[in-house]
């Protein structure tokens, strides 16, 4: 999988990917990054990459040509067209099945806007897909780009190793994860559940479903109409 970032900040994306396990990923080949510097690409002379909206109105629009030029580029040196997605809270939601539709991609291209957006002809020229991160709104599209390359490259195959890959795939059957615990087996006089220490695999997997429902219930029930549910689990939320 290799991602293309379209940005005036190149240096907020290179530093957090090169990180952790996309940064391990990335050394080992399975994915790569490129932050593409928009303001490369301005005709202008004197780099400009916004200018004042028509029609007046607060802030600034960032300019069509050097955004269209940079995409351009990117499309011809790949030689084949790729899915271009705009971050924008007016996007689709993005949430777990979308992760892993766009793990299948080849590469993928992502365009990071600021001020007061991108000016409307160009999104019209390269954008495939419109998406948010969710109902908040954020000074710029590097975060939400990171965010959705995070989430995608964990679903990419070799990214995470098998131990990994089984943590929080909860959310996949729609139920939250389970609470974890470490040693000691007390600390700050609380103590980890019993069950946990029984060595008893079976009633360990049943509390560790029982507390996800719990959890699921309590914080984000609608996510329980999706889940499949067994007929002891209905009977488990229902006490
Ligand atoms: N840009 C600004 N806010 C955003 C959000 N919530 N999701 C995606 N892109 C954004």
């Amino acid at each position: 999988m290799k991602y293309y970032v379209l940005t005036i900040f190149p240096e907020m994306i290179e530093q957090v990917l090169s990180t952790s396990i996309l940064g391990k990923a990335a050394d080992k080949g399975i994915i790569s990054f490129e932050a593409v510097n928009i303001r490369d690409y301005t005709l202008d002379k004197h780099k400009k990459t916004d200018d004042y909206p028509y029609g007046g109105g607060a802030g600034m629009v960032m300019s069509a040509q050097p955004i269209y030029d940079a995409h351009k580029a990117i499309i011809e040196r790949a030689g084949h067209p790729i899915r271009t997605i705009y971050l924008t809270p007016q996007g689709s939601v993005f949430k777990q099945p979308m992760a892993k539709e766009f793990a299948k991609e080849e590469d993928l291209i992502f365009l990071c806007g600021h001020y007061e957006g991108i000016d409307e002809r160009v999104l019209e020229e390269i954008v495939t897909d419109y998406v948010s991160i969710g109902d908040f709104v954020l000074t710029g599209g590097e975060l939400p780009a990171v965010v959705m390359i995070d989430a995608i490259s964990r679903m990419v195959p070799g990214v995470l190793t098998n131990e990994e890959s089984g943590i929080n795939e909860s959310l996949e059957g729609n139920l939250l994860e389970h609470p974890q615990y470490t040693r000691p087996a007390e600390w700050n006089g609380k103590k980890v559940p019993d069950i946990l220490l029984s060595g008893d695999h079976a009633k360990v997997d049943q509390w560790r479903h029982e507390q996800s429902l719990i959890r699921t219930a309590k914080a984000r029930p609608e996510l329980l109409n999706k889940a499949e549910l067994s007929d002891k689990d209905v009977v488990f939320l229902k006490q």
